[in-house]
Parts: structure tokens; sequence; C-alpha cells
């Protein structure tokens, strides 16, 4: 079994108040969620513009979470150390994003942080498959990436299926990783997919239960549908 089976609830930072920042990373912690991660655009590989190193960097000390940077960027190995220095331990690129997909992840591991790969919905699992090996995780994007608020396209879940089938062909530990649209009414189809690391922005900053309410809600949901 080398498909990670542990779920994590993993909030996206889109929505938070930028002004509060850091008092929505403690908020997030308390909640019990079980890492962060920053949507990194560039305005380029995406339209829209968020988080530089030094944004992450200053909220590093507030919460003993782990970070990942997810990186909807252009040219990402230009950036591998400065998002590690900055406190980020897990680097997701897009496999649409480099020509060199392998030399990027493995300058990735090489730099001491855990790779992720992460795949656009038009873009097929075998991608990756040449690369799987060097993967921690593969990121299945459940929407077009750019934007928070966007519905769930469920006919990823066919690819999050193929995705747990690679990670299970290979020797190294592959976490499956879903973003976009995912809530308490989409996390049965992702989960039982093959979905462990599931991340929200909308469905748990808008939960009218708050932000804990949201978490247990959304784990409850994976958990039941696989099974555990
Ligand atoms: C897309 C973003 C969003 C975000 C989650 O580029 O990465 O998927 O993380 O947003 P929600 O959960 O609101 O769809």
């Amino acid at each position: 079994m080398s498909a990670k089976q542990e779920i994590s609830i993993i909030p996206s930072v889109l929505p938070v108040d930028f002004s509060q920042l850091g008092n929505a990373l403690v908020d997030l912690e308390k909640a019990g969620v079980d890492r962060i991660q920053w949507d990194v655009m560039d305005g380029v590989f995406v339209p829209n513009l968020t988080f530089g190193p030094d944004v992450i960097a200053s909220t590093r000390e507030v919460t003993a979470l782990p970070f990942e940077a997810h990186l909807m960027i252009v040219e990402p190995d230009q950036y591998i150390e400065r998002y590690i220095a900055s406190g980020c331990e897990l680097l997701i690129v897009h496999a649409e994003s480099t020509r060199h997909l392998h030399r990027t992840l493995a300058r990735v591991k090489e730099a001491g942080a855990k790779a992720g790969v992460a795949l656009n919905p038009a873009t097929p699992i075998e991608a990756v498959e040449n690369v799987a090996d060097l993967c921690d995780l593969i990121l299945v994007m459940t929407v077009n990436p750019g934007f928070g608020g966007q519905a769930y396209i469920a006919t990823m879940e066919r690819k999050i299926r193929q995705a747990h089938e690679l990670a299970e062909s290979v020797s190294n530990q592959i976490e499956i990783e879903v973003d976009g649209g995912i809530s308490a009414s989409t996390v049965a189809g992702a989960a039982a997919a093959g979905a462990r690391a599931l991340v929200a922005g909308s469905a748990l900053f808008r939960h009218a239960g708050g932000l804990e309410a949201a978490v247990s809600e959304i784990r409850s949901i994976a958990a039941s549908a696989v099974g555990q």
C-alpha cells in the first residue's frame, strides 16, 4: 500500500481577511486543521496574484502547523529555495508550469522539501507517470486554478482514482490531494475515489457553524466515505 491513508484537512488561505492573516492561522490551528496551503499565484500561470515568500515567512512563527506552497506560477525552479526558506516543507508544482518536470521535482527534493505535483483538470494522469517515484503528493485539481469559490468538477473523480492506482503501483508513499470546491456535499466522492488530503477554502470559512464545525464535518464525511 503506497497511497497515504490518513485524512488531512488543509485550508486554503485565499478566503482569509489578509489584514488578520496571523490571527486566521491561529484560529485554523485551534479548529483542528492538519496543515496550511498557501495558494501562490503569479498572474501569469493563473489570472491572479497572491503570496510571495516574505508574506509566508512573516507568519511562520505564528503557528506550528506545517505549510505547503501550491505553486501556481511559471518557472517554479527560480523560487524553490525561497519558498522553502519561508517555512514551506512541501512544494507543489504544476506539471504544466515547467518544461522539465522531472528536474524540477528532483531540485525540490535536493533542496530538502517534500515534492508534490499538481494537475489541472485538462491534464491527464499520464503527465506524472514517469515522475511518480519523485513524488510525495499528487494534487488533482477539481477546479481550474486561480480563484476560490468555484464549483467542484465531479468528472475529476476518474482522475483521482487513476492517481490512487498510480500511487499504489510505486514503492514510495504518495498522498493524493484534491483542491477546489471541496465541501460537505462533494468530499465523499473525492475521498471514495482515493483523495485523502482535502484542500478547502470557501467551505471552511463560510460554514454557519464556524471553522471547527466545518473541519469536523468534512473530516467525518470523508472518513465515512472510506470506511474509517
Ligand atoms: C484555486 C484555489 C482554490 C482554493 C480552494 O486556484 O487553489 O481551489 O484553494 O478554494 P475553494 O475551496 O473555495 O474552492
